[in-house]
């Protein structure tokens, strides 16, 4: 393996950091050799606490059994607001930046706090008690944090469903939670164009007994049909509303939210994360690695239906105090130069994207950067799948013009916050590389035998020991919590994912290792997509695998073979990519769908991936071992039929 560069930390940026590369080491050490007594400060510090806990951890992972500040109580939108009135009513909390570069509000913590009091009486009116699931299904409206912010006052479990998901896929999330209420808007606006997520909800919920009730934001303005029994509109229903809510004392322990993700078969898994740790978790990464300081403008670009838009964007930054900005649109919308244009309108000291935009944005050439000005950039972070150097080297050369460390952050919806990292003041950068463990953090490499590997090497990231942010359980199926990770490895938590770890102790991790893909920093099992492709009648059977994609990171490759005798048209291919987007969601489209007369498969009838993975990353040459192939007759041909697509 070759050196790579070395970007070592500047002075500069070292001089305000508030963790120093002299202390670094020692601070890791002892997060991890006392986490007791590093986790207590840490929550002490951090989050205000009704009453004290009397337990840090506790935790057996044979049985998925995992607890921080047990006994201990608190409420999330206490910590993210009420607490910073006195000092900070009067800053902005979230400046919202629209679709339309016209559009812009700041919202300051006096008036969200006002609203998410408000939001929450509303959600008692309409019958949410604690413990209840609220499914939030929005667009990039600035409401939403309200009404996040307005579950955690009461102490019901929101359920976030990104609003790019289709019907289908809402009512599957909507009946898994066994949602009480759902909040949506009318319409969303993106990239200038209209998202129907009334009609979306209407949809989903004719198979929703559980739903009583539908909140709906009035966003477009576009009529919309409606229910008088079981539609409200947000508007009404706050100008009725006092904006005095006590806050619901939670357990540390008590659910906090659910959130869907995807996993290698075909149903998405509920990930449950709790109260104290969580919010915890979110807070202390939001404000090392991107080292935020009170009255820095900070950005996540993330959508509110992902977890980096939960930790992100909401909570981590409004426990800190912080001011973050909303954004609803998409970069290349007026033009691919929007996000610097936004960084010079708000004045953006802290930007964090996923590398796809970043390869979408460097496909269009340097000058929509540098039209703008982009001097208040300090840091820059990336985040959702492994960031190749050149986009690496672009972001920091061009976009941060050789000033701002970037924080390729590697962490997943299941672990709440960010493991891996680099931080500001101290960490020298490689392009590519996530760098090091976030304080509290033991990662390692197995091979495939379930032994630690040490020093250089290559394969399977396991963590050692929980930390706060950890999820609990899968929602209303803990058994396959345990059974995804903490089978594989006994006594670690199983990522998903491969790594590399160099000379120097640096992680570079290499994506899935299971049968998950991630398109444009969005996961997805293949197993979904090919449970939508096999609903037509005409499919026989198919196969998804991911492949290299120059924007996307990984574009989708579907093998689809038809039943006999019926023959593949164009008509037919677009009537399954429709299928699928009405399954999943557009995000799920196929990049490509080969037709196949048989898959390749073991003489026990298991389809082989690996050869399909090869075939559709043109990696011909290099099959691997095929001897237990039943059919090799079924490789040629599908090799033929590649070299046509
Ligand atoms: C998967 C998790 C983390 C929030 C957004 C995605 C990949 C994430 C990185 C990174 C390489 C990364 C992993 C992980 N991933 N960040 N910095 N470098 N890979 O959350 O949808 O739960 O997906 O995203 O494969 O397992 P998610």
């Amino acid at each position: 393996m070759s050196e790579s560069k070395l970007y070592r930390v500047k002075p500069e940026i070292a001089a305000s950091a508030y963790i120093k590369q002299p202390d670094y080491q020692a601070l890791y050490r002892r997060s991890v050799e006392q986490p007791e007594q590093f986790w207590a400060e840490q929550a002490e510090q951090f989050l205000d606490w009704s009453q004290p806990w009397q337990t840090v951890w506790e935790y057996d992972y044979p049985k998925g059994h995992i607890r921080w500040f047990e006994g201990g109580k608190l409420n999330v939108s206490v910590n993210c607001l009420d607490r910073h009135l006195a000092q900070r009513g009067d800053q902005v909390a979230i400046i919202w930046e629209g679709d339309n570069p016209e559009h812009d509000k700041k919202i300051t913590y006096k008036a969200l706090h006002q609203q998410v009091c408000q939001f929450a009486n509303v959600l008692k009116v309409q019958g949410v008690q604690k413990g209840d699931r609220v499914c939030i299904y929005l667009p990039m409206v600035a409401e939403a944090a309200t009404v996040m912010l307005a579950c955690t006052r009461i102490g019901a479990v929101h359920s976030v469903v990104f609003g790019g998901f289709s019907a289908e896929a809402l009512k599957d999330r909507i009946l898994d939670a066994d949602c009480k209420v759902v909040v949506c808007a009318d319409e969303g606006k993106r990239g200038g164009k209209t998202i129907p997520i009334k009609a979306n909800v209407d949809e989903a919920i004719n198979n929703c007994p559980c739903v009583e009730k539908v909140i709906v934001i009035k966003n477009s303005g576009n009529p919309v049909s409606w229910d008088e029994n079981r539609n409200v509109w947000y508007h009404e229903a706050m100008a009725a509303a006092p904006d005095n809510c006590p806050a619901e004392q939670m357990d540390a322990e008590d659910p906090l939210f659910i959130l869907y993700t995807s996993g290698s078969t075909g149903k998405p898994k509920g990930i449950l994360h709790t109260t104290g740790g969580y919010l915890l978790y979110a807070a202390m990464t939001h404000k090392y690695v991107f080292d935020y300081h009170d009255g820095d403008i900070y950005w996540c670009t993330a959508d509110i239906g992902w977890v980096t838009g939960h930790s992100y964007m909401i909570y981590g930054p409004l426990c800190n105090g912080a001011t973050t900005l909303m954004f609803e649109g998409v970069p290349t919308y007026p033009d691919a130069g929007r996000f610097w244009q936004v960084v010079d309108k708000h004045q953006v000291n802290i930007f964090y994207t996923a590398p796809t935009a970043i390869r979408a944005l460097m496909a269009q050439g340097n000058d929509f950067v540098t039209r703008s000005n982009r001097s208040s950039l300090r840091i820059l972070g990336s985040v959702g799948e492994p960031i190749n150097p050149e986009a690496w080297e672009w972001y920091y050369h061009v976009v941060g013009e050789g000033r701002c460390p970037i924080m390729d952050t590697w962490w997943q919806t299941e672990t709440g916050g960010i493991l891996i990292t680099p931080l500001p003041g101290v960490t020298a950068l490689k392009p590519g590389s996530a760098t090091l463990p976030f304080f509290g953090i033991q990662p390692d490499i197995m091979d495939g035998n379930g032994n630690l590997m040490s020093g250089e090497a290559t394969g399977i990231l396991v963590i050692g020991k929980p930390w706060p942010g950890q999820a609990r359980t899968i929602y209303g199926d803990h058994q396959r919590f345990v059974d995804t990770y903490f089978k594989a490895y006994p006594g670690y938590y199983f990522a998903g994912d491969g790594a590399r770890r160099d000379q120097d102790g640096y992680y570079w991790i290499t994506g899935r290792v299971d049968d998950v893909i991630n398109v444009s920093g969005h996961r997805l099992g293949t197993a979904e997509v090919e449970s939508a492709l096999v609903l037509h009648e005409l499919v026989a059977e198919a196969a998804v695998v991911g492949y290299p994609h120059d924007i996307k990171g990984q574009g989708i490759y579907a093998y689809v073979t038809l039943n006999a005798g019926v023959p593949p048209t164009e008509a037919l291919r677009q009537e399954l990519l429709q299928l699928v987007r009405k399954e999943i969601g557009a995000i799920a489209t196929p990049d490509v769908i080969q037709w196949a007369t048989g898959l390749p498969k073991t003489r026990s009838g298991k389809i082989m991936r690996r050869i399909l993975r090869k075939v559709a990353a043109d990696e011909l040459d290099n099959l691997g071992d095929t001897s237990t192939l039943a059919d090799p007759s079924v490789v040629e041909e599908i090799i033929k039929n590649h070299a046509k697509q």
